[in-house]
């Protein structure tokens, strides 16, 4: 239930804000083995967390995308207010528009959930099949029609790389389950 001050979701945010815990930021930056040369992209960045804890540990670039304007607000007065602008872009943007792209990215995280997988899917899939050297975690749910290259079971994390094939994967209980650790 909402408090009666809180604004309303806008209509195209599919899945509530979420953080993932340090810890699991930090097991995403290692399982995609991000370097200074890497740009990541996260898909509902939230408060941006993933891409500052990857600029932190490793220099990269990182973009970072939501729909919610007031997190996207809060990222970018975090990036003037420690110089990161550089590195760092915060945009406020909806990643399920039929002509979003990954901003030209070469690793990709998201903290989604199974609907939400299935509409960014075939996306996802071509983005990696174009470029060998393309990475792309999943947190906490896997994609259902594709077998992740490495799994973490204790953070629930999926990699995927161009070695990832098709195939069943997944529970289908997790269909209507919501993002929580
Ligand atoms: C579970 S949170 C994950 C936040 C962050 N990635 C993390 O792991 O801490 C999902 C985020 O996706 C954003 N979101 C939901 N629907 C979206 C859409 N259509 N386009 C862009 N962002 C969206 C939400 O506003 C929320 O911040």
């Amino acid at each position: 239930m909402p408090y009666p001050d809180e604004p309303d979701a806008p209509k195209e945010q599919l899945v509530p804000f979420v953080t993932s815990t340090y810890s699991t930021s930090k097991r995403v930056i290692e399982l995609l083995n991000i370097t200074q040369n890497d740009k990541l992209t996260d898909l509902g960045c939230g408060d941006g967390r993933i891409l500052f804890k990857a600029y932190e540990m490793t220099s990269c670039s990182g973009i970072g995308i939501d729909i919610n304007e007031d997190l996207i607000n809060e990222c970018n007065e975090k990036i003037q207010r420690e110089n990161l602008g550089g590195h760092l872009k915060f945009f406020v943007d909806d990643f399920s528009r039929d002509d979003f792209d990954f901003y030209n990215c070469n690793c990709i995280c998201f903290y989604l959930v199974p609907k939400v997988l299935k509409i960014i899917e075939k996306k996802v899939k071509d983005y990696i099949r174009n470029d060998r050297t393309r990475r792309v975690v999943s947190i906490r749910f896997p994609f259902r029609n594709w077998i992740p290259t490495i799994v973490d079971e204790t953070m629930k994390l999926y990699y995927y790389d161009y070695t990832s094939k098709d195939g069943k994967y997944g529970n289908d209980e997790d269909m209507n389950l919501l993002p929580a650790f």
